[in-house]
């Protein structure tokens, strides 16, 4: 890309209660424009997510018209091969086998990458947060509605990997080992703190690994359980909380679009007109206006607040919650 082409891809991250979206400046993994935030419909069909996303994505493109044609990553709870999403622990089972790529780069008129939710966030964390410049192995888990893994060795991720979905006691860990499970169970930190450092002590038995991530909403509440944990490795809070699973799928984005991003200056650094790389090509954003008035909308947004607490309060980004923090839920 030339030197005055802006850095931004976009990143769009699918949970278990929300989707989440921005515009994100690659080169420092900082948000470029407003996070956008829907309740995940019900049922999370692929259709029923991308004609969400696709909303979203044009509302981005009308904050920041710089982001037209830029690439988007989407991270989603679902091992992806090739593009297509192989599994759906906690989306609807629609997702398994789907050609996902194809069907989100028809909706949204760009290039995109669909990719594992952890190892999105893992992206971030390696890039821009705590796993910076750390070698041997390191081990991120998403602690949500799900517990989600990505695995690094010397920087290099092993992606795909579902530790979540480990069998302990004849049941998988994350019914037990993910937040959603501490809500749904009503147990205090120090219970959940237990089955916490069960499933950390398995993972450590298999894979010996130098350094845990723990992320997921729960991140910013570590002082509750990380005392209690008696695995016997490091073990970081992730840094880029809420947001990594955006950055992150906007970095992969960006590098499968071929962008050097290493090399690449900063949104700050920019001389005054830049240009998006791709932009150009046909975006149709003529379309993107009063998408807060469409019926789909509305609708998701009133499940979102009838959904189970446990649920919504697993991600850390219940509506109340995500409000605080400066989400903006799409109108
Ligand atoms: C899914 C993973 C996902 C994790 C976190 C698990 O149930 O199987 O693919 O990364 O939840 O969302």
């Amino acid at each position: 890309m030339s030197e005055t082409q802006v850095p931004i891809a976009i990143g769009i991250d699918v949970g278990g209660s929300g989707i989440k979206g921005a515009a994100v400046d690659v080169t420092t993994g900082r948000l470029a424009g407003t996070r956008l935030r829907v309740p995940t419909p019900q049922p999370s069909t692929p259709e029923a997510c991308i004609a969400v996303i696709t909303r979203m994505v044009k509302r981005i493109v009308k904050e920041l018209p710089a982001a037209a044609g830029a690439p988007a990553g989407v991270g989603i709870p679902s091992v992806v091969v090739r593009g297509h999403t192989k599994s759906a622990a906690n989306i609807d089972a629609g997702w398994i086998d789907f050609d996902a790529d194809r069907a989100f780069e028809k909706a949204l008129k760009r290039d995109v990458w669909l990719v594992n939710d952890a190892d999105a966030a893992g992206e971030a964390e390696m890039r821009f947060g705590v796993g910076v410049g750390r070698k041997g192995t390191v081990i991120l888990l998403t602690l949500g509605t799900g517990v989600g893994s990505a695995i690094y060795v010397d920087g290099r991720l092993v992606p795909n990997t579902e530790l979540g979905h480990m069998e302990i006691g004849g049941r998988d860990a994350e019914r037990r080992s993910s937040s959603a499970a501490r809500t749904r169970r009503g147990l205090s930190w120090k219970a959940w703190a237990e089955d916490l450092d069960e499933h950390l002590l398995a993972i450590n038995k298999l894979f010996s690994p130098d350094l845990f991530i723990l992320g997921g909403g729960v991140s910013k509440r570590t002082d509750s359980f990380v005392p209690r944990l008696t695995v016997p490795v490091e073990i970081v809070p992730a840094a880029l909380r809420n947001e990594a699973g955006i950055v992150g799928a906007a970095l992969i984005a960006a590098e499968r679009a071929g962008w050097r991003v290493a090399d690449m200056p900063g949104v700050a650094d920019m001389p005054g007109e830049a240009e998006v790389p791709g932009e150009g090509e046909a975006q149709g954003e003529g379309e993107a206006q009063g998408e807060g008035d469409m019926p789909g909308e509305a609708e998701a947004q009133g499940e979102g607040e009838a959904q189970g607490e446990a649920e919504a309060q697993a991600e850390g980004e219940a509506q109340g919650e995500a409000e605080a923090q400066g989400w903006d839920p799409l109108p």
